[in-house]
């Protein structure tokens, strides 16, 4: 109901239920705040206050509407929820909550101090469900603001700017950290989380709030134990960087003693054995051996509160600590001197030395070293370059320079396994357990050693949000070319069990890259110089983008291709195929003559869109060892089927960029990798001739038909060009923000939309079920 009608009935409000003002709350919410906002601060818009998905938070007040309240006690501890959920994210907690019944013009104000309990309990599911039953007391007031008297009172208390500081406990210390650092950006850690307890006295602003000191109560615990498992998520953001973090899950840290203590099983009769962890955090991997194996153990970590932690929780029970007690010089701006494991300092340290040279002690290294990803977008995206970590300047990562060529060389991971095996292990009967994703050895090949046993995990329960594959490996430190060997996979589920999954993951080396063996590395002598180039969207760059290719011209091109890597990092940026070259190079032109043989490379690279599993990301790779298998088959034909599935893929798959456009040289270029004959058959519609369609393609058929069919019937649509779906998506399947809610998208054309939708569904099950199976029996995935 508009605002004019809602004015008029205004009078009316007072009759009854039946003669509601409001039907729709979103009315009533703004008509709410066109009236108080300008009395209450004048610069405030609606957006200002409205986040976190609540219906307000306005100075010190929680504000939550209904068209009409039912039990307000439900309504309560809905905004108790909405109050927990700000602690959790380390933002203030408002000390009114006013309920405003909007149809009745009434407000029930209460204090979130009465309720600080419930506050303070974290909550699952959505705010609005699941409120009955719960006992709130009465409300300090209730104002009638159609009155004056009452609006007046209204205003004041809307004005007010008190919180009801909350107490600091494990579920919100990573929020408030967030917080805290983006607050005040020069801070350190020991800012935020310093005790009086050892020689660096810092005290953080949980123990004596100072920025949040409206916000939060003193936290009155003595040490950091309490947070044991989330010291990494409080590290400010340089430390972030430099550390990496990912702290193991308890259930995985169990599962692997299995590994750790088979690796004690091989210790020869009559020695001595050393468990050594030099990333140990706070000990969570330590957490459940028993008090003889921890008599084997040394431990370290670089990271000065975490040692705190690690002291305080095994200091007693291990062989050895580095350095062994906390002197005056161990704090050093933020991490422990000494105990950088990958200094010199480090690996000439004698407490350990001792050990690894006595020939009758076993050496059994159990690590999770720390991953910084430092080539990765996230890491990019903050801004901090590959090249600015403290860590790539230590001693053992120039070491490992002189031995290791390539990107390996740039993995904090690397460093830690490659060190462990160079300054560490001695004798074939010597272990190491250690945590990373697969690559060090499935495709950078940094060690060749036999693996006795292994376990595949969920990088999910490491702190991330990704799904992707960590194994945790038992090497013997015995020399051996293996090709393959299967991980036992363990995913932890929502009840918090472990759970094994029913088939082995099988993790198998790759030797070679597309761009090694497949990329059509021809040039042709009417190859042109001076064709465009284009950018990743397959339009023309801007004037600014930096060219590092010069670009050419053939009849005989229909496209370009990059399919950069065998990981799937990044899979979108590393899955080009567009018109014309691109700006940045490093791809091929896709050629007439054999276009048809390059393209299971663009397939292949799609995989992890279609498999999110985590079991695949970061097990599964590109690489073109089976290239002379291919090759051989591709002469014979007996791929010929294969291949013109590989293009019909091609031609509906949302990352083929190819457009069709008029080119800055005057050239028009036409998209032939598509299904569009409009203009005549495109090179794709005649080698599809050779199809034989089963009812899986003739379903894409027919659906692009449709696709097409609303296609030409949208705005922009253009009769001379050759659609793709990437190009009918991105040109003509426009959408606009809706006004009444700009968080909602309001497609222009719902048709042409619901199709593609469609589509994009039928083109997953087509590629998994008749296109991956032989990207990998000809190891285009391996
Ligand atoms: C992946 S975490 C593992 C921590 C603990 N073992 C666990 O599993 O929960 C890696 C640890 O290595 C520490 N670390 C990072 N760089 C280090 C270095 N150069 N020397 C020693 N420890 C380091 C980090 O502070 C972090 O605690």
């Amino acid at each position: 109901m508009g605002t004019a009608s809602a004015t008029l009935m205004k009078g009316a409000a007072n009759i009854g239920h039946h003669m509601d003002k409001y039907t729709l709350e979103r009315d009533g919410q703004i008509d709410f705040y066109t009236t108080f906002l300008p009395r209450i601060n004048p610069e405030l818009k609606m957006e200002d206050i409205l986040a976190d998905s609540n219906d307000g938070v306005l100075n010190g007040n929680l504000i939550e509407f209904k068209l009409r309240v039912a039990d307000l006690n439900a309504v309560l501890f809905q905004c108790v929820k909405y109050l927990s959920a700000l602690r959790i994210k380390g933002k203030p907690v408002p000390s009114n909550i006013a309920i405003i019944d909007l149809n009745a013009s009434t407000a029930w104000l209460y204090h979130s101090a009465d309720y600080l309990a419930d506050i303070e309990k974290p909550y699952s599911g959505g705010a609005s469900k699941n409120n009955s039953g719960f006992i709130g007391g009465d409300a300090k007031a209730v104002l009638h603001y159609d009155l004056d008297i009452d609006a007046e009172r209204l205003i004041s208390v809307l004005k007010e700017r008190n919180f009801t500081r909350i107490n600091i406990d494990e579920n919100c210390i990573v929020g408030w950290a967030t917080s805290f650092y983006k607050a005040v950006p020069t801070a350190r850690k020991e800012d935020f989380v310093g005790d009086d307890t050892g020689k660096h006295k810092t005290v953080g602003e949980i123990r004596s709030p100072v920025h949040f000191a409206d916000y939060i109560l003193p936290y009155t615990g003595k040490s950091n134990l309490r947070f044991k498992y989330l010291m990494d998520r409080l590290n400010d953001t340089l430390q972030k960087k430099n550390l990496g973090a990912f702290y193991t899950h308890p259930l995985y840290a169990r599962k692997s003693l299995e590994l750790l203590r088979a690796a004690i099983a091989r210790v020869p009769r009559g020695n001595d054995y050393i468990i050594l962890d030099r990333c140990a955090g706070t000990g969570n991997l330590e957490a459940e051996l028993t008090d003889e194996e921890l008599r084997h153990c040394i431990v370290s970590t670089v990271e000065y509160y975490e040692y705190k932690v690690l002291q305080e929780r095994l200091g007693a029970k291990v062989r050895a600590i580095i350095p062994p007690t906390e002197k005056a010089d161990t704090f050093n701006a933020g991490l422990v001197n000494g105990a950088d494991a990958l200094s010199r300092e480090y690996i000439d340290n004698p407490l350990i030395r001792q050990f690894i040279d006595d020939p009758k002690c076993t050496v059994i290294l159990f690590e999770n070293p720390p991953y910084a990803e430092t080539t990765s977008v996230e890491h990019q995206k903050r801004g901090a370059g590959s090249k600015s970590s403290a860590w790539k300047k230590s001693f053992v990562v120039q070491e490992m320079k002189k031995e290791v060529k390539g990107t390996a060389s740039n993995d904090l991971g690397n460093a830690f396994i490659w060190s462990g095996f160079k300054y560490y292990l001695r004798q074939p009967t010597d272990s190491f357990v250690v945590y990373s994703p697969v690559k060090y050895w499935k495709a950078q090949h940094l060690i060749d050693k036999i693996l006795l046993q292994g376990y595949a995990f969920n990088r999910r329960h490491f702190h991330t949000n990704i799904d992707a594959c960590i194994m945790v490996a038992l090497w013997s430190n015995e020399d051996a070319k293996q090709e393959e060997f299967n991980l036992k996979g363990y995913d932890i589920d929502h009840a918090d069990n472990i759970v094994c999954l029913e088939e082995p993951l099988p993790i198998k080396r790759i030797h070679s890259t597309y761009s090694e063996v497949f990329y059509d590395k021809r040039s042709f002598g009417s190859d042109e110089r001076g064709g465009l180039v284009v950018g990743y969207d397959g339009l023309a760059p801007r004037e600014s983008v930096k060219r590092s290719i010069k670009p050419i011209f053939n009849d005989n091109i229909i496209g370009y291709m990059v399919i950069d890597g065998s990981n799937f990092d990044n899979p979108d940026l590393m899955s080009v195929l567009i018109r014309c070259g691109l700006y940045k190079g490093h791809g091929f032109y896709l050629r007439k003559d054999n276009y048809l043989e390059k393209l299971p490379m663009f397939c292949a690279s799609r995989y992890i869109t279609y498999n999110r599993e985590w079991t695949e990301r970061a097990r599964i790779m590109k690489s073109a060892d089976g290239a002379a298998r291919f090759n051989a088959a591709v002469e014979k034909g007996t791929l010929s089927q294969f291949l013109r599935k590989c293009l019909l893929f091609t031609c509906v798959e949302m990352q083929n960029h190819i457009r069709t456009f008029k080119g800055s040289d005057g050239r028009f270029y036409r998209n032939e990798l598509c299904l569009d004959g409009t203009n005549g058959e495109t090179l794709a519609l005649q080698d599809l001739k050779a199809l034989k369609r089963n009812a899986r393609e003739d379903k894409i058929a027919a659906l692009w038909k449709t696709v097409l069919g609303w296609a030409e019937k949208a705005k922009g649509y253009n009769p001379a060009f050759t659609y793709g779906v990437y190009q009918i998506s991105k040109e003509l399947d426009t959408s606009h923000r809706d006004e009444a809610d700009p968080e909602k998208t309001v497609w222009d054309n719902v048709e042409l939309h619901s199709a593609l939708t469609n589509l994009k569904t039928l083109v997953k099950e087509y590629y998994n079920a008749e296109i991956v199976p032989v990207l990998f029996k000809y190891e285009f995935l391996k």
